[in-house]
Order: structure tokens, then sequence, then C-alpha cells
């Protein structure tokens, strides 16, 4: 069997020594005669699962003891919610728009609280004048806009406690936690399957929550019970465990995103020396280096684009359906050659067409 380049925005590509491992023990894990599927998520096995999980992001991250790392399930959009739920009290936050999911952020915040738009931008980050934060509890942002390529390359510094959608970014690259009050991250992009989401927050503000929201939607219940107040989910965790393994092994952060500089470089640069055959409507300093986007002049070859992509085992290079276009989403498990592969192909059907 040949695996195919996979360039899916997520569910995504998982690193091939994980997806060995998880095969290999699928039916006898940790000796105990069944599956990780199939036992207790209170055992001593998979509890200590949870604790070395949490202890690899704190230690990928080099995150201090003042934060807590929280496993959610109900993904991002169940993160739109609780951020507010749990942080709007008395103010609310001030978010900045400039993607589809930072906009799905506001909008639900505003269902339940009086969210404000600290700026509003298309096609790039705001720059850091242009975000206003007054009158917020909390700055939200989200720094990797995974459908439309954008991708912030610095740290804002707004004054108030900063919350942080990280999901199609985490584990990409090094970040100073302490900048932060929340950071949020479905696993699915870059830290294993889908079902369950990782968020780290600062103690502090835990059980700032109201008397009114649901205990499953309130911080505090997880950081209270090692995330297992319900029943956690525990395959997603257990591959997780085994990414953060992976990540440490391949050399952490520094190295994710070391390869990242290089995959997209060599991705931009195929766009930007096609002639305009190729076109990506970002503005060159907030380009993403996870999600490219990238068009075609003449739409009609999108879908040629496509169908040869994929007889050549390059998949998933779809855009999202909102934007349309190309989409080739890069994260730490899809490899340099993978990459290469695919800005040869590149090249190789801008000389047949142009
Ligand atoms: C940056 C970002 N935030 C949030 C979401 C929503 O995540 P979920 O589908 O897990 O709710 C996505 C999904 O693609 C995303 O890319």
């Amino acid at each position: 069997m040949q695996r195919v380049y996979n360039f899916a925005a997520g569910p995504s590509a998982l690193p091939l020594p994980v997806l060995e491992q998880v095969q290999k023990e699928l039916l006898n894990w940790n000796g105990m005669g069944a599956s990780v599927l199939e036992i207790s998520h209170r055992s001593r096995q998979f509890t200590s699962v949870v604790e070395e999980t949490i202890a690899m992001i704190k230690s990928l991250y080099q995150i201090s003891d003042d934060y807590e790392v929280l496993f959610i399930q109900g993904g991002g959009h169940t993160q739109f919610a609780m951020v507010p739920l749990n942080l709007c009290v008395g103010q609310c936050g001030a978010y900045a728009l400039n993607g589809v999911w930072s906009r799905k952020a506001f909008k639900e915040a505003q269902k339940i609280a009086q969210a404000k738009e600290a700026t509003s931008v298309e096609f790039r980050v705001p720059k850091q004048e242009e975000i206003d934060v007054s009158g917020a509890s909390y700055f939200y942002y989200c720094s990797n806009e995974t459908v439309n390529g954008i991708q912030y390359h610095y740290t804002p510094d707004v004054g108030v406690d900063m919350v942080c959608d990280m999901s199609s970014e985490f584990m990409s690259r090094p970040i100073d936690v302490n900048r932060y009050g929340l950071i949020f991250a479905g696993a699915q992009k870059n830290f294993g399957p889908a079902g369950v989401s990782i968020v780290i927050v600062r103690k502090d503000l835990l059980g700032k929550a109201s008397s009114t929201v649901p205990s499953m939607l309130d911080y505090k219940t997880y950081a209270g019970y090692l995330s297992m107040y319900n029943t956690p989910p525990t395959f997603a965790i257990y591959v997780a465990h085994l990414v953060a393994k992976w990540l440490i092994d391949e050399g952490g952060v520094a190295e994710m995103e070391r390869r990242s500089i290089i995959k997209s470089n060599l991705l931009y640069d195929t766009i930007d020396s096609s002639n305009g055959f190729y076109f990506n409507q970002v503005e060159k300093q907030s380009r993403s280096r996870m999600n490219v986007v990238f068009n075609l002049e003449n739409k009609a070859l999108e879908e040629h684009f496509i169908r040869e992509a994929e007889a050549e085992n390059l998949r998933y290079l779809k855009g999202h359906r909102i934007l349309g276009g190309m989409r080739a989403s890069i994260y730490n498990a899809v490899s340099i050659e993978a990459v290469e592969k695919l800005a040869d192909f590149m090249k190789k059907f801008a000389t047949r067409y142009a």
C-alpha cells in the first residue's frame, strides 16, 4: 500500500511512526491484554497517559506552574463559547477579526455577552496600533487562520489578558505562554486526531464563570479533575500522547519551526516565481506557514490541477468551500519531501499550461 502525500487541513496528516505504534499496540496496550480503546480512563495506566501528555506539552512550550493544561471535547467551536462563558465577567472580550475563524468566534461570543470588535482587516493580520481593546477584559485573536492562510508573525502586546486560538499552528513554533491568559487548539491539525482540544489557561482565570454556567462548560471543572470529570476522549488523548513524544524526539517546536519555514518558503517561492500563473492574495508578512492558500490565474484550470495532482498522489489540495482555489496544509507531520514533490508538480503544471 502506498500512502499519499496528505495536504488536508484537518483532520490531517499524522506522523507515520505514531500511526505505526497505534497499529502495533492496538490489540494489546501496555501488556494489559486489551486495547487502549477498551480500558477505563480511571485505570492507573490511562491516568499516566494524561499526566505524561500534560508534562510533555508543558516541556515543549516551557509552561510554568501558573498554568493548567486541560483536555476538552467539542472542538474549537466549543471553545468559542467557553471563552466568553468563563472570561466575560462584567466586561467582555475584544476580538481581532481577520479571517473565517476569528469572525466565527466573535459571533459566538456576541450571543453570550457584549463582545466587541478590536479591529477588522482582510488578507492580513492587524498591526499592533490597529488593535483597540478599550473596555475589554480580554483580547481574542486567531494566530493562524486556517481557511484564509493568514498568520500572525508577532505577538500582540495590548495590556489585557490575551486569548488565542492556535488550533492550526499548535506546536509548530516556540511561543511564550506567559504572554497569554488562555490558549486553545483543536488537536486534529497538528497534535492528534479529532475529538480533543488542548486548553492552556492561567490559573487565576479559573473559577470566574457565573454559577449558572454548566459544569462541562466551566474550565475549573476540568482543572479540578485532571480533565476527567466525565469520560474523556481516551483514544484521542492517547494518540496526542504519542504525537507529543514524537515532537520531543524530532527536536521540539524550534525544529518544527525550522522545517515549516523551509516548507512554506518552497511553496511561496513557487507561487511568486510563476509570473502570475499562481497567486496568493495575502499580504507577504501575514502569510501562513501552515496553510498555503493559492489560486490559479486561469480559474478553469483549477479542476485540472486537482485531478493531475491526485494522479501524482498529492491529495486534499482543494481550498475551503468558502474561498475556493487551492490550499496546501503543511503541518508538522507533512515532510519536506512531500512539499518538494508538490512544488515540483506546481512548476511542471505551470510550464505545461502557461
Ligand atoms: C483556527 C481554527 N479554529 C477553530 C476551528 C474549529 O474547530 P472544530 O471543527 O474543532 O470546532 C478550526 C477548524 O478548522 C480552525 O481551523
